[in-house]
């Protein structure tokens, strides 16, 4: 008799146990699962900025500084690919908490989306194949054939060239693959991610004749009046005081980050 009310009552003290464990977890804010989840796009098409390895992982220089911010901001992170040009509907629509994606700011933009501080210091550059000759400078790219993305800061620039026939694509590779094929003369796109691409093997045959057309900045885009935008840029500015950032910007870029505005 005595040992059964003896069982009954270790069997009473461990649940209360399980239930103060249980209650416990559930009000730290700290721990993983109870972080909040933001769903962040980006269109790994971008080299050395967000790529996809052959078996699906995500990596470059803004997914290591978005799971960065992510750690400082206590939130967990949630990538979702989408093309590039369906990013700024996208963020409208609220279908997304914010995309990360060598964005750049611009006023037009700024119209319906917002933007964290800037992250990064961007511009264009024009890219022609290896044996081009003709093509040096902005006014060489007169009545010439130009390949671009859809939606970006080098389809806007190229508008600006007089009579030059503008052909669109969805994605680098593919803007690329039509300048080696001969379909264009040149490709206007971001700086970085070519030149990157150029020294890393990935691009044979083409080389670049003019970078920094352009001084751009880029960003991180969320909503307009996102209840995420001041966390991420207090995640932002923390991992640029801590060394974060540079040492992020060193491992894709092997050199000293320039030194960037705090707001655009
Ligand atoms: N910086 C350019 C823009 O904002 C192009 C960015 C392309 N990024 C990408 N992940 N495909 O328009």
């Amino acid at each position: 008799m005595k040992s059964i009310k003896w069982k009954w009552q270790q069997l009473i003290l461990s649940l209360g146990c399980l239930l103060l464990i249980l209650a416990c977890n559930s009000f730290d804010p700290s721990t993983k699962q109870d972080a909040k989840l933001l769903k962040v796009a980006t269109d790994p098409t971008f080299i050395p900025f967000e790529i996809q390895t052959a078996r699906g992982k995500l990596e470059g220089f803004d997914i290591d500084l978005m799971n960065a911010i992510a750690q400082v901001a206590l939130f967990r992170v949630d990538f979702e690919n989408l093309p590039f040009d369906g990013m700024i509907s996208a963020l409208q629509a609220k279908r997304v908490d914010a995309a990360i994606s060598g964005i750049t700011i611009t006023a037009e933009r700024l119209k319906t989306i917002a933007f964290s501080r800037p992250y990064f210091k961007a511009g264009l550059a024009i890219a022609v194949r290896q044996d081009n000759q003709n093509i040096k400078d902005f006014n060489s790219l007169q009545g010439k054939k130009i390949a671009v993305q859809i939606g970006s800061t080098g389809a806007d620039f190229a508008k600006t060239i007089p009579n030059a026939k503008i052909s669109t694509f969805n994605s680098g590779p593919e803007f690329f693959q039509d300048l080696l094929n001969g379909n264009v003369d040149a490709v206007v796109s971001d700086a970085f991610a070519t030149l990157y691409a150029i020294k890393n093997g990935k691009l044979k045959g083409i080389k670049v004749v003019a970078d920094l057309l352009t001084e751009e900045y880029y960003g991180i885009a969320t909503p307009k009046d996102s209840p995420h935008l001041d966390t991420i840029n207090k995640a932002l500015a923390a991992l640029l005081s801590n060394g974060t950032y540079k040492q992020i910007y060193q491992k894709w870029f092997n050199a000293e980050p320039p030194q960037l505005p705090e707001s655009w």
